[in-house]
């Protein structure tokens, strides 16, 4: 990998020309493939300039501005979230000043209460990371350290169920009943590596001990739970059923947690099979035209709404349906994936919206007005909020299938959507939300703090790009068959390796 460094500059002109021909018969050649790879560590090395220039130490750039926030208690999140990133494209320098700070950085001095999600799978993810792939036991140190002061604490409730805050300074839950099924259903991963790495195994108790809990807690959809729970009696608190924002990591982790423990676990596979089959029972819904997204459910009532976040699954079932040899989950997978996909490249910009809805092929479309119809037969989908943030799901989905299938196609698809980011999200100190997608005359960037979202612009380094940059990788570099990602991508280390991975790529 290091490798791509060294023929960069020569690489441009020729790879210019290539283009042309990959968009022509959709082949990539090696050089197209080191040349993107090398656009994408650009990319990074752009952003974290700003960064670096402007908001050092802080959480987050205000790419826009350059002005600077504090979403995730200050630590420098950005950091945190960069460390693996920068081990992974080779820059030594950057890194060795990242190390400099994450060293100094104090769990217990913070104007706000952790976020225990948050901080599970940026904080606490990053440095795991960052460790299986460089083993220094600072990095260890820092990372035990942050579970003890700031997430272990979270436990000490009567039910030992995860509070969602925890005061820094006190290093007590905050009391505050309502918890989030993503936010309490994916702190497994991180704490089982954490157990694995240290020998010792409070970690991972505490975290499996909320599945085993969960297991007793009856579903109306089997598998399938509210968003919403009470954290005192640990019972749904509504019943509103997604697989997007507040319920995504929770499906994500069943299946991970069990390859993290080499198969060593047998509950949270049970689960994630049983919520695959309701998403194909009760959730996959087809359109007109043949495209498949994953509705959610209120009440009695199904909703035609979906988003980019929910793109990510496509991925996580293809790596189950290889881990387990499941055709129909590998079917459902490509479905989702093309659907998916399609709603980038059915936007004048070639950005996805952040929502959707749809009309399904058992409804009459002639009911609906001329305006939806005419969406739903152009591009498939009726766009609701038409923001694009950066995010980095159905990259995360391509990359799964570019590295489970070998089919390069993926790659291209990939580079498409990078092509749109740089076109349309590149400030003069990094990248920035858009509000309209919709729109090539005016995209109206947001510079991440107009949002019903705190700033998250961390991701980008953790996630976005870092599944770019792989996705023109060599394919046994940080191979699926040697790590398992967390949902920030933060990529650990498994004991055994599995196989999943295609023996060949074309
Ligand atoms: C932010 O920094 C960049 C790079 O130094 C500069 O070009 C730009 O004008 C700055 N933007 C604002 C709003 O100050
Ligand atoms: C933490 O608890 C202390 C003592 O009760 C309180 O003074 C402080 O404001 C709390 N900190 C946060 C961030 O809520």
């Amino acid at each position: 990998m290091r490798s791509v460094k060294k023929i960069s500059i020569g690489l441009y002109c020729l790879a210019a020309v290539c283009l042309q021909c990959v968009r022509a018969k959709s082949t990539t050649t090696a050089e197209d493939t080191a040349f993107r790879a090398e656009m994408v560590k650009n990319a990074f090395r752009h952003a974290w300039q700003g960064y670096s220039s402007f908001a050092y130490g802080h959480d987050e750039l205000q790419p826009m501005t350059n002005g600077t926030t504090d979403s995730r208690n200050g630590w420098g999140a950005s950091i945190f979230d960069a460390l693996d990133t920068m081990i992974i494209m080779g820059l030594e320098d950057d890194y060795q000043r990242a190390f400099e700070h994450v060293k100094n950085v104090d769990w217990t001095k913070s104007k706000d209460p952790s976020k225990t999600f948050e901080t599970n799978i940026r904080y606490l993810g990053g440095l795991l990371s960052a460790y299986d792939l460089r083993p220094d036991p600072i990095l260890l140190d820092k990372a035990v350290d942050l579970a003890e002061k700031v997430i272990m604490p979270a436990f000490n409730t009567p039910n030992r169920m995860p509070a969602a805050y925890v005061n820094v300074t006190t290093g007590r839950p905050v009391k505050h009943n309502e918890i989030v099924l993503a936010e309490f259903g994916s702190l497994q991963l991180e704490l089982v590596r954490l157990s694995q790495l240290t020998g010792d195994d409070r970690y991972e108790t505490a975290g499996n001990y909320i599945l085993e809990k969960m297991s007793q807690v009856p579903s109306r959809i089997p598998g399938l739970y509210p968003m919403i729970w009470n954290l005192e009696s640990f019972t749904p608190k509504n019943t509103y059923v997604t697989i997007s924002g507040g319920a995504d990591s929770y499906y994500e982790y069943l299946l991970k947690t069990n390859i993290l423990m080499s198969g060593n676990e047998e509950l949270q596979l049970d689960m994630w099979k049983v919520s695959v089959d309701s998403m194909q029972n009760y959730l996959r819904s087809e359109t007109h035209s043949g495209k498949v997204y994953l509705a959610e459910f209120e009440e009695h009532y199904k909703l035609l709404q979906t988003g980019e976040l929910v793109c990510f699954m496509p991925g996580n079932l293809l790596l189950g349906a290889r881990y387990l040899n499941d055709e129909s989950i590998s079917q459902l997978a490509h479905e989702l994936m093309n659907s998916c996909y399609d709603t980038w490249i059915n936007t004048p910009t070639g950005l996805a919206p952040e929502t959707w809805s749809w009309i399904d092929k058992e409804q009459n479309i002639a009911v609906y007005p001329e305006v939806m119809q005419k969406m739903m037969l152009r591009s498939g989908f009726i766009a609701q909020d038409t923001g694009y943030d950066l995010r980095p799901e159905t990259i995360e989905s391509l990359f799964y299938f570019y590295r489970i299938t070998g089919d390069k196609a993926y790659q291209d698809k990939a580079w498409k959507i990078f092509e749109a980011i740089e076109k349309y999200c590149k400030t003069t100190s990094g990248y920035t939300r858009i509000a309209d997608v919709t729109n090539m005359e005016d995209v109206k960037p947001l510079n991440f703090e107009e949002s019903s979202f705190p700033s998250v612009y961390s991701y980008f380094f953790a996630e976005t790009l870092k599944y770019l940059y792989l996705m023109f990788s060599d394919p046994s570099y940080i191979s699926l068959d040697e790590y398992v990602f967390n949902t920030e991508a933060h990529p650990f280390k498994l004991n055994k390796p599995i196989q999943v991975q295609a023996k060949e790529f074309k």
